[in-house]
């Protein structure tokens, strides 16, 4: 039976409205994923999806609850780079001035690894695989937002993560590119067995996943 990834436990979260008064945003979020499990948020716009998607990855504090990953408490803000979660998100957010390649480098540059042979391999592996290797020396501008979106998918694998953490990758695409984007990104993660927890808007999506769940009225509710 697989393992326990991830454990999400009596999250509640609020904001301050003003000095006196605080809102909810969520309560009680608790769920469980098992290794190369995939699970998908859904909700309407405010509803605190990626608020909940930066508080499961630390990057976002919470007012009560734990977060649990790989057998290891999250402590919220004080890293944000977690040994084995990578993040997706909806603008890119590609360095302009490197190369497709150079962009799939970034996490190992900034974990303080080496650029050896080995992650080489891999890079070259993960543009074979997301189809950008005839781009590997070109600039993100002179690519399309799928492209682009894709090189994205390639950077967030290259250290090899167990969790993919994605705020809406497929969010500034048309439907046909939302697709395929889409479609790769389910191949990639299931040949790679990684794990994922996707925030979409797109129920079609939501429904390919393992666990389906809605944030509604401030609470995560299990579809499927
Ligand atoms: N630092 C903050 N202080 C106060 N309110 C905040 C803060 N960060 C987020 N919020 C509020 O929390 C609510 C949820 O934001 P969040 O970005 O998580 O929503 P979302 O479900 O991802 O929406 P969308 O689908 O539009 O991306 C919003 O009303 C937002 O204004
Ligand atoms: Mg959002």
């Amino acid at each position: 039976m697989n393992k326990v990834l991830l454990t999400a436990d009596k999250l509640t979260k609020s904001f301050a409205r003003s000095k006196s008064e605080r809102f909810c945003l969520w309560h009680d979020v608790n769920f469980e994923i098992f290794e190369g499990e995939s699970m998908a948020i859904c909700g309407e716009s405010g509803s605190g999806k990626s608020t909940l998607l930066f508080a499961l990855g630390g990057l976002e504090s919470v007012d009560s609850g734990t977060v649990c990953f790989c057998n290891q408490m999250i402590y919220h803000r004080l890293n944000p780079h977690v040994p084995g979660i990578s993040y997706i998100f909806q603008h890119y957010y590609l360095i302009e001035e490197l190369s497709v390649l150079e962009n799939l480098l970034i996490p190992v540059r900034v974990m303080g690894k080496k650029v050896n042979a080995c992650v080489m391999d891999r890079a070259h592996r993960l543009l074979l695989e997301l189809g950008l290797e005839k781009f590997s020396y070109q600039l993100p501008k002179t690519l399309s937002g799928g492209e682009r979106q894709r090189v994205a998918i390639g950077r967030a694998f290259m250290m090899n993560p167990r969790l993919i953490l994605a705020d809406e990758p497929t969010g500034s695409l048309d439907e046909q590119t939302s697709l395929r984007v889409a479609q790769m990104f389910f191949s990639i993660c299931q040949k790679f067995k990684t794990s994922f927890i996707l925030v979409s808007h797109n129920e079609n999506f939501a429904m390919q996943t393992n666990k389906y769940c809605r944030l509604e009225q401030g609470e995560l509710r299990r579809c499927k």
